[in-house]
Order: C-alpha cells, then sequence, then structure tokens
C-alpha cells in the first residue's frame, strides 16, 4: 500500500521528531527543543505518528517568511517539500500581507539544495543573492554541517505575492 503522507500544525509532541531532523539537516543545536517548544506552531509532514518533514512559517511587519523547510532524507524527491510550501503558503495567506519571502540555503560546497525548485514550483521569484546568510546562525557550539564553525554559506532571497484581489 502506498505511504499516505498528511500535513498539520504541530502538535506538542511532534517537537523533538522536528528537531531531529533540524539536527540531520542544519547541525546540532541549530534548533533546540526548548526554542521549538517556545516557538511551537511548525506545519509537520507526518508518515501516521512520525514527523518526516516540517517547516517552520512566520508573520513579521506584514510580510510572511517561510524557513526551516526540511524533508526526512528516506522522505525525499516525492514532492513532500513542494507540498509544504504549498501549504505554508495557504496558511500565510490568511493574514493580512501583501507577500511571502523564503530564503534557499546556498551551500558553501555549492551542493544543490532543492528548495529552490519547491519554491518555484509555488509561483516564487529569485530576487537577490544574500552572502554570509547563515554566519550568525553557527558558533563553535552550533557548527554548520557543511563549513563548521564559522558558517560561510548564503541564501537566495525568493518572493511571492500574495492576497493581490484584495487590493483592487
Ligand atoms: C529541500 C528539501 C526540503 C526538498 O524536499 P523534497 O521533499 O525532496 O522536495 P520535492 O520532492 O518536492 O522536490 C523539490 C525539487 O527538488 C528536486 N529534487 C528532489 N531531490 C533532489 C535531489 N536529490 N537532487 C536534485 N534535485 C532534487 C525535485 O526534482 C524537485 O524539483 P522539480 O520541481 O524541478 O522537479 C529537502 O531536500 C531537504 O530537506 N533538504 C535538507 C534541508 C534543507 O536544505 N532545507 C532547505 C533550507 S533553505
Amino acid at each position: 500500500m502506498a505511504t499516505v503522507i498528511t500535513y498539520k500544525n504541530s502538535e506538542s509532541y511532534h517537537l523533538p521528531g522536528v528537531v531531529k531532523l533540524a539536527d540531520m539537516a542544519f547541525g546540532e543545536g541549530y534548533l533546540t527543543l526548548e526554542l521549538a517548544c517556545e516557538i511551537s506552531n511548525f506545519l509537520v509532514a507526518l508518515d501516521v505518528d512520525r514527523v518526516i518533514g516540517y517547516a517552520f512559517n512566520t508573520v513579521e511587519d506584514g510580510v510572511g517568511n517561510i524557513s526551516h523547510v526540511v524533508v526526512d532524507p528516506r522522505y525525499r524527491g516525492r514532492g513532500i517539500g513542494t507540498e509544504l510550501v504549498k501549504r505554508s503558503v495557504e496558511i500565510l495567506a490568511t493574514y493580512d500581507i501583501s507577500r511571502v519571502e523564503s530564503q534557499a540555503w546556498q551551500r558553501s560546497d555549492n551542493r544543490v539544495v532543492p528548495l529552490a525548485s519547491a519554491l518555484e514550483a509555488n509561483g516564487f521569484s529569485r530576487i537577490k543573492y544574500l552572502p554570509n546568510f547563515y554566519n550568525l546562525d553557527h558558533s563553535e557550539d552550533v557548527p554548520c554541517n557543511v563549513c563548521g564553525n564559522v558558517c560561510t554559506c548564503g541564501a537566495w532571497q525568493y518572493e511571492l505575492q500574495v492576497n493581490e484581489q484584495d487590493t483592487l
């Protein structure tokens, strides 16, 4: 039987699974359980009750942001990342915002991070390159999985206009 993936807003019992995926993708300590509990509102992708993907959505100063999109390596390449972005946009568009932004990791080793494709598949446009974007997030205590203590990875800024009909 084909696996059925479901998507929902996180409950507290999902958070250890979220942190495990963040450790794997971004390095241990990047997202602590304490911080995850404080933030709490993740969109999670579930295989039955197991967290196999998540995205973090925020709204600040009238702009939505999608960050931390992660899919368990065993489930990648099946459209789950693209679906997390699609559903994140739907959630964010319910707020009084005119655009959603997202930053797609450009690894310093130049290996492909397919979030850019998932954003483009959802209509996002590439705006500009942000050098050393994750530098302040990493240190000796929280090394980057690619660069170590001093992170030189950049990011591509993406944007999508939403709620355009409301302004007519
Ligand atoms: C980015 C990520 C969430 C994508 O998740 P996913 O479920 O594999 O994504 P999808 O299956 O929806 O695929 C998205 C696109 O990537 C492509 N893709 C998937 N796996 C790929 C791979 N291993 N190599 C190259 N491209 C790949 C798909 O073909 C698709 O592109 P298309 O729409 O042009 O066909 C996942 O790779 C991941 O968790 N990476 C590590 C964490 C990370 O870097 N997050 C982003 C931080 S900005």
